[in-house]
């Protein structure tokens, strides 16, 4: 199980794409965060992560998280709790640092390149708050990554992007800036699924030769994701019924993205509702349409175990927040890009081992394997294989 905490969708950055930050957001009062405890206490009983997330959640200061973090470790210690932050570091303090380190929590910020470029999208004095951040939470020995947001701008300029988070050893992770149910805010910002795409293709190219300097999360997703036939992050499994986000006021909904849209509200903390509860309220029934609706119109599609038709709030932009599934996540071409490509590579790299074991039989044993294949792959100038990044621990 998934649950996002988020603590309040005030933030003192003002990013020009952002979708989730509301300025008039107060703080999740201590009622609420021991109200979430006494929730999960007779609710599922399954390993839990649970992710800060927001708006900005490290404004909501050291004795929030001492509290609530206490509490889970002691009161919910059978759900085997693990934990993670998603922040724009600015707050991050020596005292934040340490309790952090306490509970061993990975961190993930959100960084869009160099300084220049990264403060046109994000704002003047974004990049030096958050780089300070991140020198407090290294010197804590904090495991750090970072969100690069690529908009319709700054894709032009990918190959300074990953140049700058290589130089660095800086471990990414990429958004592909996206339109909103909430507002327009962001649709001039939003990257089509062919650019995206492309993207895709160029970084799993420059990432190949540099797996052991850095980490580029997706594609060690989308690697691992199709070796074992099976998405591993939410975009790509049916996270409906397993994933909840409880916004500041407790109210809880099937993911961060929906908070504060009354009409994807589920319930509420204080009420203690049941799994069925939730799994009844019309947000989760029109998800479970999402999934149906995948199995019927992806049937074809031979990427569908570890696509699962990408993320259903997604479609639902596409839509216009209507409560009606009318198309799979826009993203598709770009997922069948970069999926073709990993799996065209991947099965190259399993007849070349299919060839090498057919040589040795044949000279061995004087017979052919049927499972050998008329041509060798090209010769890869790269330092890595797909194979490599779907294997690493
Ligand atoms: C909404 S923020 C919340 C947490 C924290 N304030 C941060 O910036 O990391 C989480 C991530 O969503 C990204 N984001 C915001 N608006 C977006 C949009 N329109 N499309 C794609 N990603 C977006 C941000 O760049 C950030 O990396
Ligand atoms: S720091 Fe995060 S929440 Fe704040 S405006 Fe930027 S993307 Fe939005
Ligand atoms: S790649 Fe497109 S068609 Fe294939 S499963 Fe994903 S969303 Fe469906």
């Amino acid at each position: 199980m998934h649950v996002m905490i988020i603590p309040t969708m005030g933030c003192p950055a003002n990013c020009s794409y952002c979708w989730s930050s509301e300025e008039t957001s107060h703080i999740m009062t201590q009622k609420t965060t021991d109200d979430i405890i006494e929730w999960l206490k007779d609710f599922q009983k399954e390993p839990t992560t649970f992710t800060f997330h927001g708006g900005e959640p490290l404004l909501a200061g050291y004795e929030f998280y001492k509290h609530i973090l206490g509490r889970i470790d002691k009161e919910l210690d059978f759900l085997y709790p693990a934990y993670a932050i998603q922040t724009n570091l600015w707050k991050m303090d020596d005292e934040i640092a340490e309790l952090f380190k306490q509970y061993e929590i990975p961190i993930g910020s959100s960084l869009d390149g160099p300084r220049e470029l990264n403060d046109i999208q994000r704002g003047i004095n974004y990049y030096d708050n958050t780089m300070k951040g991140y020198q407090i939470a290294r010197k804590h020995d904090l495991n750090v990554s970072f969100i690069s947001t690529f908009t319709k701008n700054s894709i032009k300029q990918k190959e300074e992007i990953f140049e700058f988070f290589k130089q660095k050893g800086l471990n990414m992770k990429i958004h592909p800036a996206l339109s909103s149910i909430k507002s327009h805010k962001s649709d001039n910002f939003a990257i089509d699924p062919e650019e995206y795409g492309n993207l895709m293709l160029y970084l799993l190219d420059e990432y190949l030769d540099v797996a052991d300097i850095m980490e580029l999360k997706n594609i060690d997703h989308l690697c691992k994701g199709v070796l074992r036939k099976k998405g591993c992050v939410c975009t790509y499994v049916d996270c409906m019924d397993s994933t909840f986000a409880i916004g500041p006021d407790g109210s809880i909904y099937p993911c961060y993205r929906f908070v504060d849209m009354p009409e994807f509200k589920i319930g509420d903390v204080a009420d203690k509702p049941s799994y069925e509860e939730l799994m009844n309220t019309k947000a989760e029934l029109l998800l479970k349409e999402y999934k149906e609706y995948v199995d019927e119109n992806c049937s074809d599609c031979k990427h569908i175990d570890y696509c699962r038709g990408g993320c259903p709030y997604n479609a639902l932009v596409y839509g216009d927040g209507n409560m009606e599934v009318s198309c799979v996540d826009p993203h598709c071409e770009a997922y069948k890009m970069i999926f073709d490509k990993i799996d065209e590579l991947m099965n190259q790299k399993l007849d070349f081992a299919f060839d090498e074991l057919n040589d040795v039989i044949e000279k061995d044993f004087n017979f052919t394997l049927n499972v050998g294949f008329e041509n060798k792959p090209e010769d890869s100038k790269k330092k890595f294989t797909v194979m490599d990044i779907a294997l690493k621990p």
